[in-house]
């Protein structure tokens, strides 16, 4: 702001107020005038003679009037409010800002203090820790993997025993503080029409659904040459890339012919966004306890 700008808006704001208590005293001045004639009215006239009397504002009203003119000024002796003059508190918001933080952190250090003595499986058992992880859960994860943590097509399910990337707490920390890329590349134009239906069978069977065997038989030689350098020559994946277990019955896609083929033609690229920005280490080590505990049932809620 320009000083330009501060003279102007500390003279308007002044002069403002100024205006409402000359006009306040004038007011009144009348109300000793007006007092001794009783008689004046607006000079409406209802009725043929219901009149409007110009009365003065009750005392106790025009005191309120001038205790809000004096409030005003010293509330802007006090706090910023006259163009750049911060006032006599100095107060800003930032720095309320600041302290409050500082406070809650200090009343939180101890909390986390001993949070952070305890590992991943001790701490999944521990009820206090494990309401705090549900609560940094529902703000920071719930969009995304839902409120119960069962996933949604392209969102990883935290509650089973599978997992693209491993359910150690070291992985499920790693998940969590650098995030995660899954990249399955697109195989239409390498396999056309035919290779697709085929490796789709082949999938399908795989997982335990019933397929024309030949067609999954045609698919079984374009897996072992195009698939399994990620997902395994068995198709169990490999959490090095993230590339799920093809033989069970779990997906993060779907396992229908259409949502198959929709994976295998197009490719899929699942991103879990890095979380060291958003949570302090505290946090993401409740936080993993949290996720650990979920799909270790003996533990934790
Ligand atoms: C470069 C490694 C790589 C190769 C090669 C690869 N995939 Fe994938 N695949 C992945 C990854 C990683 C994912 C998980 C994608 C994600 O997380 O978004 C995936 C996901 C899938 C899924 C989805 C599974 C689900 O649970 O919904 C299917 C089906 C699949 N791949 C089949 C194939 C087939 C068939 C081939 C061979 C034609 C193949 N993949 C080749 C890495 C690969
Ligand atoms: C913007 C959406 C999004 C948010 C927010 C998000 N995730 Fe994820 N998360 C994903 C996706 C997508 C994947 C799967 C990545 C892939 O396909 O490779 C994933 C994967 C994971 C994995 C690995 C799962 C496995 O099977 O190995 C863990 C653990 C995880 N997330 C935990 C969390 C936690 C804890 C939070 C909250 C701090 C969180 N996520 C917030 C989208 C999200």
């Amino acid at each position: 702001m320009s000083s330009g700008w501060n003279w102007f808006i500390v003279i308007i704001t002044l002069f403002n107020i100024a205006a409402v208590w000359w006009l306040l005293r004038h007011y009144a001045k009348r109300r000793k005038a007006a007092s001794k004639d009783s008689s004046d009215t607006t000079g409406h006239v209802w009725d043929g003679d219901l009149c409007e009397y110009n009365n003065p504002l009750p005392r106790w009203w025009m005191v309120l009037f001038f205790i809000t003119v004096i409030f005003a000024l010293i509330y802007l002796a006090l706090y910023p409010g006259l163009g750049r003059f911060v006032g006599l508190y100095k107060w800003d918001q930032e720095s309320q800002y600041e302290n409050e933080v500082e406070q809650m952190e200090a009343r939180y250090a101890d909390i986390y203090n001993r949070f952070n003595k305890l590992d991943v499986a001790a701490l999944a058992q521990d009820d206090e820790a494990m309401k705090t992880g549900h609560r940094l859960y529902v703000n920071n994860c719930a969009t995304c993997h839902g409120s119960d943590a069962r996933g949604a097509p392209g969102f990883p399910n935290l509650r089973d025993s599978e997992w693209l990337y491993g359910g150690t707490p070291e992985a499920i920390r790693q998940s969590i503080t650098n995030g995660r890329t899954g990249i399955m590349t697109a195989w239409g134009a390498i396999l056309g029409e035919d290779g697709i239906k085929s490796v789709v069978a082949y999938v399908q069977q795989m997982s335990g659904q019933s397929v024309d065997s030949e067609l999954a038989a045609a698919g079984q030689k374009q897996f072992a040459t195009y698939c399994f350098a990620c997902h395994g020559a068995d198709g169990k994946g490999n959490p090095l890339f993230g590339a799920p277990d093809l033989t069970n019955d779990i997906w993060l896609y779907g396992g229908s012919t259409e949502a198959i083929t929709e994976t295998v033609v197009n490719g899929r690229n699942g991103k879990m966004p890095a979380h060291k920005d958003l949570l302090n280490s505290d946090k993401i080590h409740v936080l993993t306890a949290y996720i650990y505990s979920l799909s270790h049932q003996s533990a934790g809620q």
